[in-house]
Formats: structure tokens, C-alpha cells, sequence
């Protein structure tokens, strides 16, 4: 054990091996550096990377809060992630590593193949007529070629908008036309849990609203039939084919600030919000913190077991681990399909090193027991990550006991879509407590504040903000930029509002409460009580619809909601199912609620906005709290 100072409640101190290891021995100083001179941190960092031409000033705040990084720059994120590894003999080296869900497949991409890959597709949707600056639609499951898509947009300064192939055919829909994306990529079918996802279907049900669409280029993975529309449709495999795909294609220079992609989250209000990633700030963010973090070394594996549809796989499956010229791992399945071993199986057939993933999948697995885990040699895991939502202490021990064996510090994130990067999170040398994500990283501070934007004191909850820039940043809310001032801006002028409560306790270590608007956090993935309800109104018998979230044990929190009936509509079990497969068909299957209950009445402030917070206060058997405003 390394020495210790006195903290406050549980804490697990790192070894002596994995400080010795570390990075990062010394955090306080590289912390106290990088706070004393924000600029000069981030330029260190780009300068590890290469640039086309350097910029002229790190960070421009004239425009604040629509700052800027590394003005001036020109740079392509594909360069770092796979040009630059080719001078190097890391070109022989294995970017990805993928497994089929059946466990029957595997197919493997050194960078130099990475860079044939994506070239090709690259190609091939040049000719499609795709140009800097389109948007691409991206709605695939977890295999290589959803990351060759990423990729191929970002090296012709395409943006790519990646929607989690879940998502149903209304969902993708609204995606397609607020992004006015040219091009879909998808494929036929996607194997999940031991089912085909209909992806190729959902995409012809999407489009038949979406007139900015002018080609689908489909991969084929399941085999099965779908119908193709001769003047729109393309097989991807049959183009692989032709003169004009073929593995060379130049990586067109950016401007640092060029938009790289945008990603839809749920926010508090109506529908989804895009938010704005860009080639240079992203770029260094995710290479940094991939860096510290999970102190990647050059001969480690790297499996981030999240879907390329979240902000985690954008950052941490494709772009991190790249620009990093890492190995990372992509399993197509589930981990509990078709034993609740896949995962272990995968971790020892590979000799994985570093394990990511969210509490809610520790807990789903977790309810197995351990007789699964301990069949497989686990020993080549050196540190473990989780994301998504606050880790409960039960999980976390169970996951550094039974998973790490007591010998892997758990690097617990905290950090979001607009952050595009890890925000609050140990380093592996920090002595860690079960169900904090620590301290800020390096150049960020946060800060916990009352209703009034006064600092709350040590162990008080509170919104939790974010007062300094980081290079990661989203840059805007894609054609809303009064939406991005408002929603993070404006509460507080001058910090960003993350939307989470927090406490801090009285070592500086940050503990993350959940969210403080009306976002749902289901098993880590956000949805907006807005969408919900209105799935739900939009089905015949509803006349008003009330969604909140209830703890629930695998999920984290689990949906539930509360619908008045129009006239003529009685309230039943059946009618009750028929509304949770309503908005599961409507917007996603991990939209589904738990339960709906029926009311004559739901309460509702004099101004009219309905008071989920009585709602779930009722549910739970709480007090109702301050209730002055309820209408009669
Ligand atoms: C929650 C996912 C506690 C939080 C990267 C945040 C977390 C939202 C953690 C963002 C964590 C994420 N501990 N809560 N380590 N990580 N969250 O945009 O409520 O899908 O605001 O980004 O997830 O979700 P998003």
C-alpha cells in the first residue's frame, strides 16, 4: 500500500505496483500546472499530435460561451487516429479487434488495414456526392464497418450523425431531418441477444418522410432478405467492388473548428438536442484524458463495451483509443447472451487489459453470481472504468472484488454528450472511494452551487458547474445556437450547467447525485420525460401523459408513468401494456416503462407545467415537499 493522508470514509488506497505504473505519480502538481496555466496544459497535449499547420492561439474566449480551441489550426481528426501511425511501426500494429455475437467470427484491422477500410468507404461515398460539410447518418450495430463509416465522413470532412441503432423508425426519422443528412449508412440486419435487429427496415419506414435523403449504402451482416430500392439503395459490398473504391484517399485538411460530428441527446425540453463536436478540441480532449486515465500503454488492449450510437463509443471505442494507437475491442453481442459469461470469455480469448463499462451492466451481471466470472482467467486486466450514471457501492466492490480481484483501480467518469470527454475522474495513482468519479481532470474546476449561484458548502447538495473551457467542449447545439446559450449558459452566466446534482466532501472528491431536469438516466442511456409523453399522447386513448424515473435495481432508474384517458377510453391492464409497446415502438425499446398507471387527475402547477416531482414523491411514499404552487 502507498502512504497514506487521512480521508474521510471508505477509501482504497492504490498499490505500490499500479502507482509505480502510473502515468501520472504526481497528480497534485500536474493538476496545480495545469490549473496555473490552462493554455499552456492544452498546448502541451496538441503538441503530441500532428497538425497540418499550428494554431495561432490556444483558446479564443472573445465569443464566449462560443469558445474556440487552437484557432487558426488546420488539422484532420482521421490524421492522428490513423495517418500519422502509419510512418511509425505502429502500422502493423492491431487497431480492432472484433467478435461476432456467436462467438464464430472474428476479424481483426492492423492500421495500416484500418487505413484501406476506411479510404475505401471513404471513397465509395465520395462518389455518391457526399462533400465536406454534408451530414451522414449513421444507424448500424456494433461492428467494424460502423467505425470505418465514422471514419471515412470525418476523412473527407463529412459529419457524421451516429444514431444508436435501437432507436425506432419515428426516432431516426426526426434525426434524419433535423441533421439534413444525403446519405444513410446502414446494413441489412444487426444480431443482438440472439435476435436480427431490423436496421435496413426501419431505415425504409424512416425515409419515407425524409426528402433530403438521396442514397442508403447498405453492409451486409445477416444475410437476409430485405427490400432494395433500385435508384436509391446500394449494397456496400457490391461497390466495394468497382475502380473507384479502392484503398487511397486523401485526408482533406480542417479547420480545428470544422464540425467532426453530431450526437443527439435528450435534454429537459421537446426534442432531442444535436450537439456539435469539432476535428481539433475533440481531438486533443479524447487523446488527453484516454491517456491519463486509463494510462494507456502502448501494448495494452482496450475493450470500451459500449455501443458506437452513445457519445462513450464515439469518444472511447473509435477516436480515443486511435489517436492513442491503442487496440481496442469491439464485441457485437450483449453480455449475457447466450450464457452470462460472454464478456469473461471475451476478456481471457483476448488477454483484454483494460475494461470499460457501465454500473448498469455490473449490476445485470452481478445477479448472476460469481461461479460465471470466476470460470475464466481474468488476470490480464490492469484497470476498470464505469460510466453513465453513479456507480452504487455494492456494484463497485463487487466489481473490484469479483471482476479486478481486488488488484485493478475502477476509473469512475464522470461526463456527458456535450463534454465530449471525461470531466471528473481519477487517474489510476488517486486513492479512489466507491461511487465518487474523485476530482476534476486536469485544467477544469468544478464548482457546487445553490439556486442563486452561490458555492453550497462541503457535503451540501447542489448544481454541479463547470467554470473553466475544455477542448472537448461541444461548440453548439447544431442550428439552435439561443438553445446552447440557454440550456448551459445561462442559469449561471459564465459556467456551464451540467444538469446533475453533486455534493463534495470534505476532501474535494465529487459525488454525483443524477440529474436535476427532466432527463431519465435508464440504464446510462438519457431520455427526455418530454419525449416519453409525448410518445404516450400521441397514441389514441391519451389525453395527458406524466413520465418520471423510480430507482430500479438492474436499470438504475426505471421509467413510469402516469396517463389521463380521453373520453371513452377505460383504464385496463391491457391498455396499460398497449401503452408501454406504444413507446417502446414510438422512440426505443430502453424507452419502454416499467408501468403505467391511470389518473383522473395529474397535478399540476396553476401556471399548468404538471409537478413530476409530486408525482414521484407519491410514488415513493415521500413527503411532497414545497407544494404552494399546486393548483387547486
Ligand atoms: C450521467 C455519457 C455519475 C450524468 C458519458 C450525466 C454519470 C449523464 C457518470 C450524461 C458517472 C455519466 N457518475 N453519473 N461516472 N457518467 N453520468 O450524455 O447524469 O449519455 O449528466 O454521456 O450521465 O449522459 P450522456
Amino acid at each position: 500500500m502507498a502512504k497514506k493522508k487521512e480521508m474521510e470514509g471508505e477509501v482504497y488506497y492504490p498499490s505500490e505496483q499500479v502507482v509505480a505504473q502510473a502515468r501520472v505519480k504526481d497528480w497534485d502538481a500536474l493538476a496545480e500546472k495545469a490549473d496555473k496555466d490552462l493554455e499552456g496544459f492544452w498546448a502541451d497535449e496538441a503538441s503530441e499530435l500532428e497538425w497540418y499547420k499550428k494554431w495561432d492561439k490556444v483558446l479564443d474566449d472573445s465569443k464566449a460561451p462560443f469558445f474556440q480551441w487552437y484557432t487558426g489550426a488546420k488539422v484532420n481528426i482521421v490524421h492522428n487516429c490513423i495517418d500519422r501511425h502509419l510512418k511509425t511501426n505502429r502500422k502493423n500494429k492491431l487497431a480492432l479487434i472484433w467478435e461476432s455475437e456467436d462467438g464464430n467470427e472474428h476479424r481483426t484491422f492492423s492500421y495500416f488495414a484500418m487505413n484501406r477500410e476506411v479510404s475505401r468507404m471513404a471513397n465509395i461515398i465520395k462518389a455518391m456526392g457526399v462533400r465536406k460539410g454534408d451530414r451522414v447518418t449513421i444507424y448500424m450495430g456494433r461492428i467494424p464497418e460502423i467505425v470505418f463509416a465514422m471514419l471515412a465522413c470525418a476523412k473527407i470532412g463529412a459529419v457524421h450523425s451516429v444514431v444508436f441503432g435501437g432507436f425506432s423508425a419515428d426516432a431516426l426519422q426526426g434525426r434524419i431531418e433535423d441533421s439534413q443528412s444525403k446519405l444513410v449508412i446502414t446494413q441489412d440486419g444487426n444480431f443482438l441477444n440472439g435476435k436480427i435487429v431490423e436496421l435496413k427496415r426501419t431505415v425504409d419506414d424512416a425515409l419515407k418522410k425524409c426528402p433530403t435523403v438521396e442514397n442508403v449504402l447498405v453492409v451486409r451482416r445477416t444475410g437476409q432478405d430485405i427490400p432494395m430500392d433500385p435508384l436509391r439503395d446500394h449494397w456496400y459490398h457490391e461497390l466495394s467492388k468497382l475502380p473507384v473504391a479502392n484503398g487511397k484517399c486523401p485526408t482533406e485538411e480542417m479547420d480545428a473548428e470544422d464540425p467532426l460530428y453530431i450526437l443527439y441527446t435528450s435534454g429537459s425540453t421537446g426534442k432531442p438536442k444535436a450537439i456539435l463536436h469539432v476535428h481539433g478540441g475533440y481531438m486533443v480532449g479524447t487523446y488527453s484524458t484516454l491517456k491519463y486515465v486509463f494510462d494507456l500503454q502502448d501494448e495494452d488492449r482496450f475493450w470500451c463495451a459500449a455501443d458506437p450510437g452513445w457519445v462513450t463509443g464515439h469518444s472511447y471505442i473509435v477516436y480515443g483509443p486511435m489517436l492513442n494507437g491503442a487496440t481496442s475491442f469491439m464485441f457485437e453481442g450483449g453480455p449475457a447472451y447466450p450464457y452470462p459469461n460472454r464478456w469473461w470469455q471475451c476478456v481471457e480469448r483476448y488477454g483484454i487489459n483494460i475494461l470499460y463499462t457501465a454500473p448498469t451492466a455490473i449490476r445485470g451481471l452481478m445477479r448472476f453470481g460469481e461461479a460465471w466470472p470466476n470460470k475464466h482467467d481474468l488476470s490480464s486486466l490492469r484497470l476498470l472504468g464505469s460510466v453513465g450514471e453513479p456507480i452504487n457501492p455494492e456494484a463497485w466492490k463487487w466489481y473490484h472484488r469479483v471482476i479486478g480481484k481486488e488488484q485493478c483501480p475502477i476509473m469512475d467518469t464522470w461526463w456527458q454528450t456535450e463534454t465530449g470527454m471525461f470531466m471528473i475522474t481519477p487517474t489510476p495513482s488517486v486513492p479512489l472511494k466507491p461511487g465518487s468519479g474523485t476530482r476534476p481532470f486536469f485544467g477544469q474546476q468544478a464548482e457546487i452551487v445553490d439556486e442563486a449561484g452561490n458555492p453550497v458548502k462541503d457535503g451540501d447538495e447542489g448544481y454541479l458547474t463547470l467554470k473553466r473551457p475544455w477542448p472537448a467542449m461541444l461548440r453548439t447545439i447544431y442550428g439552435d445556437p439561443d438553445r446552447y446559450v440557454k440550456q448551459y449558459w445561462s442559469k449561471f452566466p459564465g459556467r456551464y450547467l451540467a444538469g446533475d446534482s453533486a455534493r463534495r466532501d470534505s476532501d474535494g472528491y465529487y459525488w454525483i447525485i443524477g440529474r436535476v431536469d427532466d432527463v431519465i438516466n435508464v440504464s446510462g442511456h438519457r431520455l427526455g420525460t418530454a419525449e416519453i409523453e409525448s410518445a404516450l399522447v400521441s397514441h389514441p386513448a391519451v389525453a395527458e401523459a406524466a413520465a418520471i424515473g423510480l430507482p430500479h435495481e438492474v436499470k438504475g432508474t426505471g421509467i413510469h408513468v402516469f396517463c389521463l384517458l380521453r373520453a371513452g377510453f377505460a383504464p385496463s391492464d391491457a391498455l396499460s401494456e398497449e401503452l408501454r409497446q406504444h413507446v417502446s415502438k414510438v422512440i426505443s425499446p430502453i424507452a419502454r416503462p416499467e408501468d403505467v398507471k391511470f389518473l383522473d387527475k395529474l397535478p399540476k402547477t396553476r401556471s399548468g407545467k404538471i409537478m413530476r416531482r409530486v408525482l414521484k414523491a407519491r410514488a415513493q411514499g415521500l413527503p411532497e415537499g414545497d407544494v404552494s404552487t399546486l393548483e387547486e
